[in-house]
């Protein structure tokens, strides 16, 4: 909720967080926040238990990073984790960032350039956060040993695939990234933001598609072998085939989770349908945000039981014969490189 009253900081507007700021609470919020001019300076209000989501860290960093904000140190020192996470540092309030100590079940916001030959900085980012998480999901006891080796490979398929995106298709190289873990409930989200160009340019460099809204291109992206890369990006073992996001979103619905894209000032969440697990539930809603967000939750103890080849196979060959083409090595998980 976004309030006029007196304020610490003469000529700045009030702005209250929410209590709860996951993804869809962080997109109404920002739609108000939108209607206050850029110039406006503004003073923060911190609930006094946030709830934050990795998705709520990365939309609303976006939404006040080239805003002039100030933070209070009363403010301020409501928050805990939002500052270890560090959330105070991506909105420019806070220099020190957070870090994810012993028994923490979150990635710090991670900021990463990704330049020239970005493929080994993809690969051990993705083999680096998958890791990581594997060690929390580890600690927390409650997926076998076959069960987290299957898990890290998931997780990895998953970092590298919305990772990889950004270099191949935002026009630039900076993305942010952040992870939570909240194993009672055996939930996992990984959400990455780029300030890059969106989705609808990204589909027009190839000049197959005539002019898109948003909320289409975010539809077409997770059709299986739908790429907005130009013909000669589509070859070789990195090659675009148009199936990455195709597969997060299948991966997702089949455990218990959701994909979110927001883009172009749109979000799209697609998830399960818990009473026709074969229907997507599919949400749109204008999101005054710049840049993209990727975001992705699931039930990582479904996704640790579920074995890793043959899932992925499923997925890969119903999309290939929807599309009538293949999909890339990479996006097959290098499937035919490991059975050869
Ligand atoms: N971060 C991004 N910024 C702009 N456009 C994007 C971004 N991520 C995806 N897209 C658009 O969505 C399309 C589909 O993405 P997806 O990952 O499914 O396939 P791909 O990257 O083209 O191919 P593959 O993942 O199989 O290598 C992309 O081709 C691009 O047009
Ligand atoms: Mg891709």
């Amino acid at each position: 909720m976004i309030c006029f009253q007196e304020i610490p900081y003469p000529g700045d507007m009030d702005v209250w967080l929410p209590d709860r700021m996951d993804l869809g609470t962080t997109i109404v919020w920002a739609r108000e926040l939108s209607y206050a001019s850029r110039n406006e300076p503004l003073t923060l209000h911190v609930p006094s238990n946030l709830f934050i989501t990795p998705a709520g860290m990365l939309l609303s960093c976006a939404a006040l990073r080239d805003r002039k904000v100030h933070l209070p140190r009363e403010e301020r020192e409501k928050l805990s984790y939002a500052r270890w996470v560090g959330w105070t540092k991506c909105i420019g309030t806070e220099e020190e960032v957070g870090a994810s100590g012993r028994g923490a079940t979150y990635l710090p916001i991670q900021e990463s350039v990704l330049w020239g030959e970005y493929h080994y900085m993809v690969e051990s980012i993705a083999e680096e956060t998958a890791d990581l998480v594997n060690s929390w999901v580890a600690e927390a006891g409650i997926v076998s040993q076959d069960g987290l080796g299957g898990l890290r490979r998931w997780l990895e398929y998953a970092f590298r695939e919305v990772i990889r995106n950004v270099p191949e298709h935002s026009g630039q190289a900076t993305l942010l990234r952040t992870v939570q873990v909240w194993p009672r409930i055996n939930r996992l989200q990984v959400a990455v933001y780029d300030p890059g160009q969106g989705f609808v340019r990204s589909f027009q460099r190839s000049g197959e598609y005539g002019s898109l809204s948003a909320e289409e291109a975010i539809d077409l992206a997770v059709r299986p072998g739908v790429t907005g890369a130009p013909p000669q990006r589509r070859k070789g073992t990195w090659g675009n085939s148009g199936f990455g996001l195709y597969v997060l979103q299948s991966l997702a619905l089949r455990h218990q989770g959701w994909l979110s894209i927001v883009t172009d000032g749109f979000a799209v969440t697609y998830r399960s349908n818990r009473s026709h697990p074969t229907t997507i539930h599919r949400t749109a809603t204008p999101a005054p945000i710049p840049g993209t967000l990727v975001a992705w939750e699931v039930d990582f103890l479904r996704l640790a039981q579920s074995d890793f080849h043959k899932v992925l196979r499923e997925i890969v060959e119903s999309g290939e014969r929807t599309a009538g083409r293949k999909a890339s090595l990479m996006s097959r998980g290098y499937l035919d490189k490991e059975i050869s």
